[in-house]
């Protein structure tokens, strides 16, 4: 049985697609079969990452009932699998997004993890790609903006009935005035996974004529191995994961925030 991770960070351009493409190859690094979703039907671009150029069949065929999901897998670097999304606006318009979790439920028994990776915002195409996985892992940046998408996109999990695992925080420099990973996990009430710092050679590996995941442009390098040390955490050792403190007060009002507005 997969388990089956989404994505999410409600603010756009946090690094949703970079954790997923590199999370995904950390763990197939680590011996699992691991299938990576493009849910982001929308705004699709996992693919570019993976190095999956014009795939034929995408996961708009699938969505459509035109193809199977199988005819839509392709082939990722170490052994990865990936399911891309499609760039037709008028397929994305026509797609009925909810058939994403009859989908993912159709290939549970084949993988040990999926990973959708997920739209940006709360509606409908985010609501499918939560409905369809059995655990959610939250990615933020170290900002107030990002954090207050991030914990309402919680919200709209736990609305779900979906389980929050934990989040990760990406783009971390640790600048004067950067919100902290336990202020983080506070505010969140989840466990962190880790951090990825702000890295050059991340910004760079997405500037290359052919755009390159991480773990494959620089191997080696410290962020590439805070990817690794989220998939250790993640493939069972969960003893390792830091624990929230479930102590309110630091963000409580942004919490009053919300409430007051009955989001
Ligand atoms: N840790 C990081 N350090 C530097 N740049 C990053 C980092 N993570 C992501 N980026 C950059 O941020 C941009 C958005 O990342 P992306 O994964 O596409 O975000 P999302 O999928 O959430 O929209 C990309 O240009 C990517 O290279
Ligand atoms: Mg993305």
């Amino acid at each position: 049985m997969s388990e089956v991770i989404a994505i999410v960070s409600g603010k756009g351009g946090v690094g949703k697609t970079t954790l997923t493409a590199n999370l995904g190859i950390a763990l197939s690094e680590l011996g699992h079969l691991v299938l990576v979703i493009d849910a982001d039907i929308a705004m699709s671009n996992l693919s570019l990452l993976i190095g999956v150029d014009n795939p034929p069949i995408t996961l708009h065929d699938v969505l459509l009932g035109s193809s199977s999901a199988a005819d839509a897998t392709y082939e990722g670097p170490k052994n990865l699998k990936i399911i891309p999304s499609g760039l037709s606006i008028s397929n994305y318009q026509r797609v009925d997004v909810e058939r994403l979790v009859s989908i993912v439920k159709s290939l549970k028994n084949e993988y040990d993890y999926i990973l959708i990776d997920a739209p940006a915002g709360i509606d409908k195409n985010v609501i499918a790609a939560m409905s369809a996985s059995s655990q959610i892992l939250l990615i933020t940046e170290p900002t107030a903006p990002s954090v207050a998408d991030v914990f309402k996109a919680k919200i709209v999990a736990e609305r779900l009935n979906q389980k929050v695992m934990g989040v990760v925080i990406n783009k971390f420099s640790g600048i004067k005035g950067e919100i902290t990973e336990k202020e983080i996990m506070k505010m969140l009430e989840v466990p962190s996974y880790g951090k990825i710092p702000y890295a050059e050679d991340i910004r760079e590996s997405f500037l290359l004529k052919k755009i390159k995941p991480i773990l494959i442009h620089n191997s080696a390098s410290p962020s590439s191995n805070s990817f690794r040390d989220i998939a250790r955490k993640i493939s069972g050792k969960k003893d390792e994961v830091v624990k929230s403190n479930t102590k309110k007060g630091l963000f409580s009002f942004l919490r009053k925030m919300f409430s007051k507005n009955k989001i």
